[in-house]
């Protein structure tokens, strides 16, 4: 059983969907969430973390530097025995002090085709676009936005769409989906 930290900035519907499959779906004995880690102490998904019983740890970012804030972070996680870290809307880019801890060992979901679009806004980028479909990418995580290897993506039909709320109701049902999908592969070492 591999241990995960999984990491959030605000509401926190993908880490709670994982926690789902780690508690009776896809992801049972294979992935243990050991620690829910926020970046803001105002981040909705720790009251959930909280209810389901799962350990929750919140450093503020806000004023401190890049590496600093990670130094703190890596620090955190030396008592966890992490594994793997799933970042599920967390909002920071991470820097070489935090990469270089876990190489290989970190995993974002980001809601568009990362070879098409980075950064924030992907479900607005679809809409403004009007894309027939867009694509739901989880990678492996390095200094860069939204810039690591791709590991896979998931298909979303956008046609028909008549809002922004709509598109990304289907985007994140699919998100939901995909990013367990994907961590039980990865943690099995089949992909
Ligand atoms: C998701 O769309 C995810 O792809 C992106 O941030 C959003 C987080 O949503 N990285 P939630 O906090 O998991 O509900």
């Amino acid at each position: 059983m591999k241990k995960i930290a999984i990491f959030i900035s605000g509401r926190g519907s993908n880490m709670k969907a994982i926690m789902e499959q780690c508690q009776h779906g896809i992801l049972k004995g294979i992935a243990e969430p050991v620690l829910v880690f926020s970046n803001k102490v105002d981040a909705t998904g720790l009251d959930y973390a909280k209810s389901q019983g799962i350990e929750t740890a919140c450093i503020e970012s806000l004023g401190l530097k890049r590496a600093e804030f990670d130094r703190q972070v890596v620090d955190l996680l030396a008592g966890y025995k992490i594994d793997f870290i799933v970042l599920a809307g967390y909002m920071r880019i991470l820097s070489p002090v935090l990469v270089q801890a876990y190489p290989k060992r970190i995993i974002n979901i980001h809601p568009a085709d990362t070879t098409q679009h980075q950064g924030l806004h992907g479900y607005e980028w679809a809409w403004e676009n009007k894309l027939p479909e867009t694509k739901i990418t989880v990678h492996y995580v390095d200094e860069g936005l939204d810039t690591g290897s791709i590991i896979a993506q998931g298909t979303v039909d956008l046609r028909g769409a008549e809002n922004l709320d709509e598109i990304e109701r289907r985007g994140l049902a699919v998100e939901h989906k995909l990013y367990s999908e994907t961590l039980k592969m990865i943690l099995l070492g089949t992909r």
